[in-house]
């Protein structure tokens, strides 16, 4: 099929790759010179695993193009807006500027008969108001939302755990066979297909990441009640998990969660609620909210308590950066948070992450960035592991020690072993254990 990809950010561009690997003819566009240049030179602007090769496989076929013209998606049959909605600067809810734009900019070219699938996290309401304004040019409008994780990205984009279409009883038939003919080679494999209205399709990936940042901020709230009682918070969650209704993903107890998706979703998902009048049915994301920040605050405070006196000119190495390991992503980090706000209170902070030191370089250009890990921990009186990474969880404390000025780790993801690393000399403190 002819397809065309609105946003070539971590969900359009690898949704654009993806679907060119699935045998489609597909456009990107994006309104950023600067990132179709890179694609089309079969770059990646960011770090995904796997990515590169679907890209430039795509790009070589002559299958995959990316365009700054809306004009190149005239031939389109299907048209995924993959835009981002970030939080608005002035409130809580979505800007929905680049949704709105990428809908006006479609409907300029679509040819009638047309469909557009909106893979975007949006508030719910919006399809409704989209598919008016397409029905007026001839284009049909259906809501597809996209669940893939970061790091597992193209992943979860060809072998998806289910595939959801919030279609209308207007268009039904047509809107549902269409993105069956998109997605035929993942349904052949018993991919799970759910057909729902729009206003549930939006809500089932605002639902779907308010449970998952639950969960987490569920066990960071099981941290904080262990760490004045005694209890282990790995061991609690290792017990509950094997409960099959609970499950043990996602009940990692740590700084919490950040990223593009989580924290902005739940904000949004909350301030969605109170315009629909219905504030009070999720008035539990806000302590969701809360939770997930005052781990971060945990951290630093526990830093600054482990020094006489001020944090001020002690040296504090923050090993990762970015939201998650696999990711070169520093948005809304909960480690590089940790590493400015220690900056701020005059403490030397050298970080290190394999991945996203330019991402963060970018952003903070304030903070220390070392070469390597190695250097990293040169002369550390405090060491925070701050992201996940393999390398920070092979680490081997002996070698380590011989490194440091001070033997004293905060292991913020809970990944080292408090036994191995008490018994090489270390002064260890992992979070609610
Ligand atoms: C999240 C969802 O998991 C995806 O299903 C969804 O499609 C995506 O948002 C989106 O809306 O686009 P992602 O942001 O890539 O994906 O990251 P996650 O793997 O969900 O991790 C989010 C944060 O939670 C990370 O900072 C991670 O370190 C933290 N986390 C995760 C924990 O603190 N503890 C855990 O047990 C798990």
């Amino acid at each position: 099929m002819q397809l065309s990809v609105i946003g070539c950010g971590y969900l359009g561009a690898v949704h654009a790759a993806s679907m060119a690997s699935l045998g489609h003819t597909v456009v990107g566009i994006d309104v950023d010179q600067a990132k179709i240049a890179k694609l089309s030179a079969g770059e990646t602007p960011f770090y995904e695993p796997g990515l590169d090769e679907i890209l430039r496989t795509g790009l070589a076929s002559g299958r995959l193009t990316f365009s700054t013209d809306y004009a190149d998606l005239a031939d389109a049959e299907v048209h995924f807006i993959g835009v981002g909605t970030p939080q608005r600067r002035d409130g809580q809810g979505a800007d929905m500027t680049y949704v709105d734009a990428a809908t006006a900019g479609i409907l300029e070219h679509a040819k009638p008969g047309s469909l557009i699938a909106g893979k975007s996290t949006v508030p719910v309401g919006t399809a409704a108001r989209l598919t008016q304004l397409a029905a007026r040019e001839g284009v049909r409008l259906a809501w597809n939302p996209e669940f893939l994780r970061e790091g597992f990205a193209v992943k979860d984009t060809v072998d998806p755990d289910r595939l959801v279409y919030g279609v209308t009883d207007a268009t039904h038939d047509e809107d549902v066979a269409t993105l069956d003919q998109v997605y035929a080679s993942i349904l052949e494999r018993g991919t799970p297909r759910l057909v729902t209205n729009q206003p549930t399709a939006e809500l089932v990936k605002v639902a779907a990441n308010s449970f998952l940042a639950t969960k987490i901020s569920f066990i960071n709230a099981m941290a904080e009640i262990s760490e004045v009682t005694g209890a282990d918070v790995t061991q609690l969650a290792d017990a509950i998990g094997h409960d099959e209704r609970i499950g043990r993903k996602f009940l990692n107890a740590g700084i919490g969660f950040g990223g593009g998706c989580l924290p902005k979703d739940i904000r949004a998902f909350a301030a969605r609620a109170e315009e629909l009048g219905k504030g009070e049915s999720v008035a539990f994301l806000k302590q969701v909210d809360e939770i997930n920040l005052r781990r971060r605050q945990h951290v630093v405070d526990r830093v600054v308590d482990s020094f006489d006196g001020p944090v001020y000119g002690h040296r504090v190495t923050v090993l990762g950066l970015a939201f998650k390991p696999d990711s070169d992503d520093i948005r809304d980090s909960p480690a590089l948070d940790v590493a400015v706000q220690l900056k701020g209170l005059g403490a030397e902070v050298v970080s290190y992450d394999p991945e996203a030191m330019d991402t963060a370089r970018n952003a903070h250009p304030q903070l220390n960035y070392a070469a390597s890990l190695d250097e990293a921990l040169e002369g550390s009186e405090a060491v925070v592991i701050a992201t996940e990474w393999k390398q920070f969880k092979r680490l081997d404390p002996a070698d380590t020690a011989t490194k440091v000025a001070r033997p004293v780790v905060f292991d913020a993801r809970n990944i080292l072993d408090p036994t191995a690393w008490r018994n090489a000399g270390w002064t260890y403190t992992g979070m609610g254990r």
